[in-house]
């Protein structure tokens, strides 16, 4: 199907969608340095404007539309979250877009704290809106660790399947991965563990060079805040965050030898990026990218949904003609 893909960042659930068979038509990010990213690696179909100055007429037509809107002003990770952050208000842009082309479904995705937002009221705001736009809604919060990505990351994905369609997707995406025990009884493979993704990487001073392969040389800390937590190699890492600390920058996890940090291109790994997918500018900059991104592994899956989705609505259709 054709997608169309707001705040793409440098384009991790994209890179999952397109894993799916899925082409992206259009992109849209107003971060520089991802969109230099997303360009390098997709092409030259990234708009850098603000979305809110961009008029949907200006949008080609999609079968999807997909966007992880901004999550910081919603992020129980941010201090002083609040339902008046004007960052908030920028999922009315996609609202906004679904509107007007209505596609034949949408995907967002953002943190799991926006499920407890104002007690619930945040997201039955959103889930209302998007509904008054002429969808089905269905939310979940899922773990990425069950889509194959080494990393306990939880997240809320919302569904939106266009009323006039008659089929109800399989939702949330079916998981690959399991804890050992569940992963035996139900026949699907264990979570991957952070040391076995980051294996083949040699140390970043062993001299090959190895893009985005550099580390932050912030000193360690194992007092069991986020950024600062001892790593278990045989264990998913915890969630990839791109929140900084009172210093401003990133603060990025450990290495599992636990003597120094992630380089971006670890972080990368641990998000389910190939190897091959370089990120512009500095290394600052990477982290924050990688930080953002939906696990590639996590997007394909969304992305075979999707496509299942829409071969029951077209199976559907030929059984009613
Ligand atoms: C959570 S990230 C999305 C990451 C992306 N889904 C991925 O998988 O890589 C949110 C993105 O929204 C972008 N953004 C924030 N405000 C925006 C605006 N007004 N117009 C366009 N993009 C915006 C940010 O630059 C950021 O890259």
């Amino acid at each position: 199907m054709k997608i169309v893909s707001l705040f793409s960042g440098a384009g991790g659930l994209d890179l999952g969608l397109k894993w799916a068979g899925h082409e992206i038509v259009w992109a849209n990010d107003i971060f520089l340095d991802a969109a230099a990213t997303y360009k390098a690696n997709f092409g030259n179909h990234i708009d850098t404007r603000d979305i809110r100055d961009i008029p949907s007429s200006e949008i080609p037509n999609g079968d999807v539309v997909v966007g992880g809107f901004p999550c910081q002003g919603f992020s129980v990770a941010n201090w002083g979250r609040s339902t008046d952050d004007p960052r908030n208000q920028l999922f009315r842009e996609m609202v906004r877009v679904i509107r007007d082309k209505q596609p034949r479904y949408f995907v967002a995705e953002n943190v799991k704290g926006l499920v407890s937002m104002g007690k619930g009221k945040v997201l039955e705001q959103i889930t209302t809106e998007f509904s008054d736009a002429g969808y089905r809604v269905c939310r979940q919060v899922v773990n990425a660790a069950d889509y194959g990505v080494p990393q306990m990351r939880m997240r809320l994905l919302i569904l939106g399947v266009r009323e006039d369609l008659g089929n109800e997707p399989s939702f949330p995406p079916l998981p690959s991965h399991s804890t050992p025990t569940k992963a035996k009884m139900l026949g699907l493979h264990p979570w991957l563990s952070v040391g076995e993704a980051l294996a083949h990487l040699p140390e970043p001073e062993d001299g090959r060079h190895i893009p985005n392969h550099e580390y932050s040389l912030y000193k360690l800390r194992f007092n069991g805040h986020l950024g600062h937590r001892f790593i278990e190699p045989s264990r998913p890492a915890p969630t990839v965050t791109g929140r900084g600390d009172e210093r401003g920058g990133v603060v990025v996890l450990h290495h599992p030898n636990n003597q120094r940090r992630m380089s971006a291109r670890e972080l990368a790994a641990v998000q389910s990026f190939p190897d091959g997918f370089v990120f512009s500018g500095p290394k600052s900059s990477a982290y924050r990218q990688i930080a953002n991104a939906v696990p590639p592994l996590l997007g394909k899956a969304i992305g075979l949904m999707l496509a299942e989705a829409e071969f029951t609505c077209i199976a559907l259709k030929s059984e009613a003609a």
